[in-house]
């Protein structure tokens, strides 16, 4: 089953960034190329009840596979990018995570009003980061279609952030 290949390949490292902390390390899985497949075909089979035109990934880890499954669906993606490094005009929003606090940004011509967008992150921890991705694409008028992680730690809430869309969140394991 991919939820236990998933959590067999990722790597636990303690105290990294911070003491205290349990950092899920995804780059096992990066050197699986069967299982990054799989984590692919398994997006595709469960997110094929959502209607969404565009798949926003979250700088950085959200790019790896955010962009290989818009790419296998045929579909826009939307970089979201931590701040001061996209060159255009963008929209800005501040938040917390679980070992600290930062800024992401979007380019405020990244997608039309009315587009639905999929937001897909490597990991849901306390939500504050997809919340975040959640408030600017509002912002700029489009609709959030849904959620895709490969990992959500439940015990950090994160899915409390995202109440309203509980039936619109894909997550491989926990
Ligand atoms: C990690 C992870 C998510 C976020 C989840 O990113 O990739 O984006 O934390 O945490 P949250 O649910 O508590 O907000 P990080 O900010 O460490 O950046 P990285 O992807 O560049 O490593
Ligand atoms: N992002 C937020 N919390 C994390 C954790 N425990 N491991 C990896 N990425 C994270």
């Amino acid at each position: 089953m991919i939820e236990q290949q998933i959590k067999e390949t990722v790597r636990d490292v303690m105290d990294f960034p911070k003491p205290g902390i349990v950092f899920k390390d995804i780059t096992p899985i990066l050197k699986n190329q069967e299982l990054c497949t799989q984590i692919i075909d398994a997006f595709v089979e469960r997110l094929s009840g959502l209607e969404f035109d565009a798949i926003a990934g979250i700088e950085s880890r959200g790019f790896l596979f955010g962009l290989m499954l818009a790419n296998r669906l045929n579909k826009p993606f939307i970089p979201i990018r931590k701040a001061g490094k996209l060159p255009y005009k963008t929209v800005k929003q501040s938040y917390n995570l679980e070992y600290g606090s930062a800024t992401i940004e979007m380019h405020e011509d990244a997608f039309e009003p009315g587009t639905k967008i999929l937001i897909h992150d490597d990991l849901l921890a306390t939500g504050g980061t997809v919340e975040a991705t959640s408030l600017l694409i509002q912002k700029m008028k489009g609709e959030i279609a849904g959620f895709s992680f490969i990992i959500s730690l439940d015990f950090l809430k994160g899915k409390d952030l995202i109440k309203p869309y509980a039936d619109k969140v894909v997550a491989l394991a926990e």
